[in-house]
C-alpha cells in the first residue's frame, strides 16, 4: 500500500487516564487501508524539542467515519504534545507505515494476542481483523493496576478478555505471562506487544508450546520509512529496519536469546 501524508482533523482526544490519551481523527480525502500491526509517523506541531515525527500505531480504523484512532502514553515531549491536541486540531500523518500481522494457517480457530501497557495498541484492530476472518480472539492484557487498563470494552465486544495486573486491582496478580490460562487453553497463533521482556517471556511460551508467534517491536525509530538505519534489527535473515521490514516479527527470525 502506498504512503501517504495527509492532514487529518482531530474529531475526538480522550483522556483515559493521566498518562493516556486516546486522539480520533478523521481524514478530508479517503483514507489508505491500513492494516493491524502498521503504523504512522505523526509530525508534533507546537512542541520546540520535537524535530522527528513520533512513531505511533494505528489503534483502529472506523470506516464508516473515515477515522483512525491513536492511542498515546505520555513519555515526553512529543507524546505530551500531542495529548494537548483539540478537536477540529490539523494533525499531519504519514500512514500506513510498516508491515502487518499474518493471520493463522491452522484450523483452530483461537488465537491469542498478549498486550502490555501500550502495546495493547495495535491488539485491538488486530481483534477485529480476526475476528471478521471467523476466528475467536481471546486478549491477556497486562497493566500495573486497573486504571492502566485501556480500552477494555472496546476488547470485551471483540473477544474473551483476561487481565492481569500487578497491584491485583483486576485479573489476576502478576504478569501476563503467569496467568493460569496459559496452562488451561492451547491456542492457533500468539501475537504479542509490549515491553521487550514480556514479549521475550511470551515468545518463550510460545516456543515451548510450540505455536506460531509473532511480535510487534517498538525500536526506536527516526524517519520510518527505511533511510536513517537507526530502528535496525539482528535477525537470522541479517540485519533489517524494524520500520519497513518490521515492526512485525515473526519470533523464529528474532535473535533473542531465551
Ligand atoms: C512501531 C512503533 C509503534 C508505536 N506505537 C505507539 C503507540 O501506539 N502509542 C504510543 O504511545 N507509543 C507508541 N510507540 C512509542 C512512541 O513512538 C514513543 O513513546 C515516542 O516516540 C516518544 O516520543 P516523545 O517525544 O514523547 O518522547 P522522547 O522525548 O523521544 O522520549 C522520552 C522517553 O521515552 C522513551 N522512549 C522513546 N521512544 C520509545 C519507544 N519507542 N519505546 C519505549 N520508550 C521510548 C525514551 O527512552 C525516553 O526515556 C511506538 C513506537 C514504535 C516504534
Ligand atoms: S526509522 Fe529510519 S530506517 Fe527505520
Amino acid at each position: 500500500m502506498k504512503k501517504k501524508i495527509i492532514d487529518l482533523a482531530v474529531t475526538a482526544n480522550i483522556s483515559l487516564n493521566d498518562n493516556y490519551v486516546l486522539i480520533k481523527a478523521t481524514s478530508p480525502t479517503a483514507l489508505p487501508k491500513c492494516e493491524p500491526g502498521q503504523f504512522a509517523q505523526l509530525r508534533v506541531d507546537g512542541s520546540s524539542t520535537t524535530f522527528l515525527r513520533r512513531p505511533i500505531s494505528i489503534n483502529w480504523i472506523d470506516t464508516s467515519r473515515n477515522e483512525v484512532w491513536f492511542l498515546i502514553q505520555k513519555v515526553g515531549d512529543g507524546t505530551n504534545q500531542l495529548s494537548t491536541y483539540k478537536i477540529g486540531d490539523k494533525l499531519n500523518v504519514v500512514l500506513p507505515l510498516g508491515n502487518t500481522f499474518s493471520l493463522p494457517l491452522c484450523s483452530t480457530k483461537r488465537p491469542l494476542l498478549v498486550g502490555g501497557g501500550v502495546g495493547v495498541a495495535p491488539m485491538l484492530c488486530l481483534g477485529k481483523k480476526l475476528k471478521e476472518h471467523g476466528f475467536d480472539p481471546i486478549f491477556l492484557l497486562g497493566a500495573r493496576s486497573k486504571r492502566d487498563l485501556l480500552q477494555l470494552e472496546d476488547f470485551e465486544a471483540l473477544g474473551t478478555v483476561y487481565t492481569t495486573t500487578e497491584d491485583d486491582s483486576h485479573g489476576e496478580k502478576g504478569y501476563v505471562t503467569n496467568h493460569s490460562l496459559l496452562n488451561q487453553l492451547e491456542f492457533c497463533q500468539i501475537y504479542s506487544c509490549g515491553p521487550k521482556p514480556m514479549m521475550e517471556a511470551v515468545a518463550s511460551y510460545a516456543r515451548r508450546t510450540k505455536t506460531a508467534c509473532e511480535v510487534s517491536l517498538e525500536n526506536t525509530m527516526a524517519c520510518g520509512f527505511g533511510a536513517c538505519l537507526c530502528c535496525v534489527e539482528k535477525t537470522t535473515k541479517g540485519h533489517i529496519c524494524a520500520c519497513t521490514d518490521g515492526p512485525v516479527f515473526n519470533i523464529n527470525d528474532l535473535l533473542w536469546e531465551n
